[in-house]
């Protein structure tokens, strides 16, 4: 009988963090990171991703709809990610490629749930419809004090609806991501993102050089 070996699927990564977390510059890095190691890289985010996802962010973030109901909020969260997972996450995995995308289902869990105060259950429920058994193979969290965060992220443009909230959402926002790591300290990684960006880069390293050689590839 010959064995026909499936090519090595692609893995999911994600990075998640608060506001002024430094998502953007360590994204940049860890995706360097993974194409040094030989991976192709498709970089992506949430929510987002695709054209009808993209329009999505805009009616999230954009503060047309400021009054909108927390289950909206979560739904169309989960709209963006059906949409991002069928017609880019997938695809790629299946083709080989490594996904490396900003934010994902742990965000519902820390925003809407922790933030907004949605059930746990709820949320779960949409990420078994939407998702399957799919979940990351690798999160990072950036972690940082609420108040660190908020003094880097004033100093970029004009906040979005998300940004606009007040500072106890943060707070919870920010516990409801470490529940998240202490629940599952296998998949997602906690990175203290206080310090100088060399010192968070040489955090990722050791983890995702740990994450490379554990794979075995
Ligand atoms: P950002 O990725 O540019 O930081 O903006 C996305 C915003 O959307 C951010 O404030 C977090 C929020 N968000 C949720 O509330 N729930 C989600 O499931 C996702 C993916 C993002």
């Amino acid at each position: 009988m010959t064995v026909i070996k499936a090519k090595t699927k692609g893995r999911f990564i994600t990075v998640e963090g608060g506001e002024g977390a430094g998502k953007s510059s360590n994204l940049a890095y860890i995706q360097s990171l993974l194409e040094v190691a030989g991976k192709q890289v498709l970089f992506t985010r949430e929510p987002g991703g695709t054209p009808l996802g993209e329009a999505i962010r805009e009616l999230l973030l954009g503060h047309k709809h400021t009054g909108m109901a927390d289950d909206t909020e979560l739904l169309l969260m989960f709209a963006a990610r059906a949409e991002h997972l069928q017609q880019k996450i997938l695809p790629a995995l299946e083709q080989g490629i490594w996904v490396l995308c900003d934010r994902f289902t742990d965000a519902s869990f820390a925003y809407q749930g922790a933030g907004r105060g949605l059930s746990r259950e709820k949320i779960a429920n949409l990420e078994r419809f939407v998702q399957g058994s799919l979940r990351p193979d690798l999160t990072l969290l950036l972690d940082l004090p609420v108040e660190t965060g908020l003094q880097r992220a004033g100093q970029r443009s004009e906040p979005d609806r998300f940004e606009s909230e007040q500072r106890d959402f943060f707070e919870k926002v920010r516990a409801g991501y470490l529940q998240i790591a202490a629940r599952e300290p296998d998949r997602v990684k906690v990175v203290d993102a206080s310090p100088a960006l060399e010192s968070v880069q040489s955090q990722i390293d050791t983890i995702m050089r740990h994450y490379l050689e554990s794979l075995g590839e």
